[in-house]
């Protein structure tokens, strides 16, 4: 089994950014952790980060020949303003789960929207960095039930 996970704008940023938000880990850290959980639960794990829209997208279209499960993806503010991640998503048409490291429903207003929570899997929001990993474990744990 193949997890892909994404992150957007400025997540390379993060353990510079808003620590009550963030809570100041860098991506690298979040990284090994998700890299050590993903070999206890036996898959493999891949991961690819971007400030850019098309990259993203690229990514996400990568992804089906890259034989990749599911996707766990951070869009960063894409989230609020993406169509393009939002079809490219469609188009991959397999499992992903949405992670925001903030609550983005008690942030501002303009966060609360969101252009892929009504077609992902699930939406973790508000953990910090065990988002991603609580991500990992319920997207696995939804492959393996619905792969075998
Ligand atoms: C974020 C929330 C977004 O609103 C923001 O633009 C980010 C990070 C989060 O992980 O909490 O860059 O996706």
């Amino acid at each position: 089994m193949r997890i892909l996970v994404i992150n957007g704008p400025n997540l390379n940023m993060l353990a510079k950014r808003e620590k009550d938000f963030y809570g100041g880990k860098s991506l690298e850290d979040i990284n090994r952790v998700l890299e050590a959980e993903a070999k206890k639960l036996k898959v493999r794990i891949s991961f690819f980060q971007s400030n850019m829209e098309g990259e993203i997208v690229n990514a996400i279209q990568n992804a089906t020949e890259d034989k990749i499960d599911g996707i766990i993806i951070n869009a960063g503010a894409y989230t609020h303003t993406s169509i393009a991640i939002r079809d490219a998503l469609i188009i991959f048409g397999k499992p992903f789960v949405e992670v925001h490291l903030s609550n983005i429903f008690s942030r501002e207003e303009f966060r609360h929207r969101s252009y892929l929570s009504d077609i992902a899997l699930g939406l973790i929001t508000g953990f910090k960095e065990d988002s991603y990993l609580l991500a990992l474990k319920a997207l696995v744990d939804h492959l393996k039930k619905t792969q075998s």
